[in-house]
């Protein structure tokens, strides 16, 4: 068990799908069960910034808590919770504000990518940006360092994010007193890209996914709907530029995986089989957890409970970072 505190911070993106899986929740998994101390939490003031409805915002919320539960994180040991549960992180963010420079803010890539966007539609640079993104990494900061965390296992586009916390915990030590931790990132693997049922990187946008949680009949439709050349079983055929058997080497045994390569590489082995063999490996990792799935959905209380839950433990330490970092600045501390 490692001894130091790791936290995740996901956005509601509404349910995953099978590269959502592999790329990001499966690790995180992992790690949250490796440490010590870890927090999970549903970014959902973040996603405030984007989406402006109400009813869309509360079911994206439900999916992912329900996600993440049914895929098996285990809520006694990391604290499970909603970002909008823990006031003391929005109070966390407005002392960060005082000691964050506007030019910091300038140079976010998230902000620039919006600017950019703009830029090309030829549009004024500051249209729909509104300031929650502007200020994103700053409460994106408050999440992280009102839980003094060690580590932030993130994919490329948000380690800039975690340098300028790094940053925030920085300027606010050197200004006051040590209060925060210094947060370091920890990059997903790169790599764990899957490619879709077309052959191109798997995506919502481009309709090409497997959601994780679906029943079994709709998942062999789409896994019979994985689109691959016109070679007879007999033919040999390189594995690695195989859609099914990318896909495959995420969710089967490592003999498994290797006899399939063996099988396409040396002929004999159809497309037909091996979508079967895919469906099964499929079947196998998901079938618990979309019953689970389906289980919170039917009855969001539990997942409400159990966010609840989740709450009061990060609350404590958020709250005792909170009156540290008030105490600090010459505030009074809380109670
Ligand atoms: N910005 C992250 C994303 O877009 C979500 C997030 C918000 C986050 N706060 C965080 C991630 C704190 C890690 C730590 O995916």
């Amino acid at each position: 068990m490692i001894g130091k505190t790791i936290l995740t911070g996901v956005k509601p993106t509404g349910a995953p799908h099978i590269g959502n899986y592999v790329g990001a929740i499966r690790p995180a998994l992992a790690l949250s069960a490796a440490h010590e101390n870890s927090y999970l939490f549903i970014a959902d003031y973040h996603a405030l910034n984007a989406v402006h409805d109400p009813s869309a915002l509360r079911k994206d919320n439900y999916q992912v808590a329900a996600a993440w539960l049914a895929l098996g994180i285990d809520p006694e040991r990391t604290a499970f919770y909603r970002q909008s549960d823990i006031p003391e992180i929005f109070e966390l963010a407005t002392l960060l504000s005082t000691v964050t420079p506007k030019g910091l803010m300038d140079r976010a890539h998230s902000y620039k990518a919006a600017m950019d966007k703009n830029r090309e539609a030829n549009r004024d640079v500051d249209a729909d940006v509104n300031m929650g993104l502007y200020t994103y990494p700053i409460l994106m900061a408050a999440d992280i360092l009102a839980m003094q965390s060690d580590m932030v296992p993130v994919g490329k586009d948000q380690v800039q994010h975690i340098e300028f916390a790094r940053d925030m915990a920085g300027y606010f030590n050197n200004t006051f007193t040590p209060v925060f931790k210094l947060p370091k990132h920890q990059l997903e693997k790169e790599g764990s890209l899957l490619p879709g049922l077309d052959g191109r990187k798997m995506s919502k946008s481009y309709n090409n996914h497997i959601p994780v949680f679906m029943d079994k009949n709709a998942r062999k439709k789409l896994v019979m709907k994985i689109v691959t050349d016109s070679k007879l079983p007999e033919e040999p055929k390189n594995p690695d530029e195989n859609t099914i058997f990318q896909l495959y080497s995420h969710f089967a045994d490592a003999d498994k995986i290797n006899s399939m390569r063996k099988a396409f590489e040396n002929g004999g082995m159809g497309y037909g089989d091996a979508k079967k063999l895919l469906l099964e490996a499929l079947e196998k990792t998901f079938e618990n957890p979309t019953q689970l799935y389906n289980e919170y959905m039917a009855d969001t209380s539990r997942i409400d409970d159990l966010l609840a839950k989740g709450a009061e433990k990060a609350r404590k330490t958020a709250h005792e970072t909170l009156s540290k970092a008030r105490e600090a600045v010459g505030l009074k501390p809380l109670r």
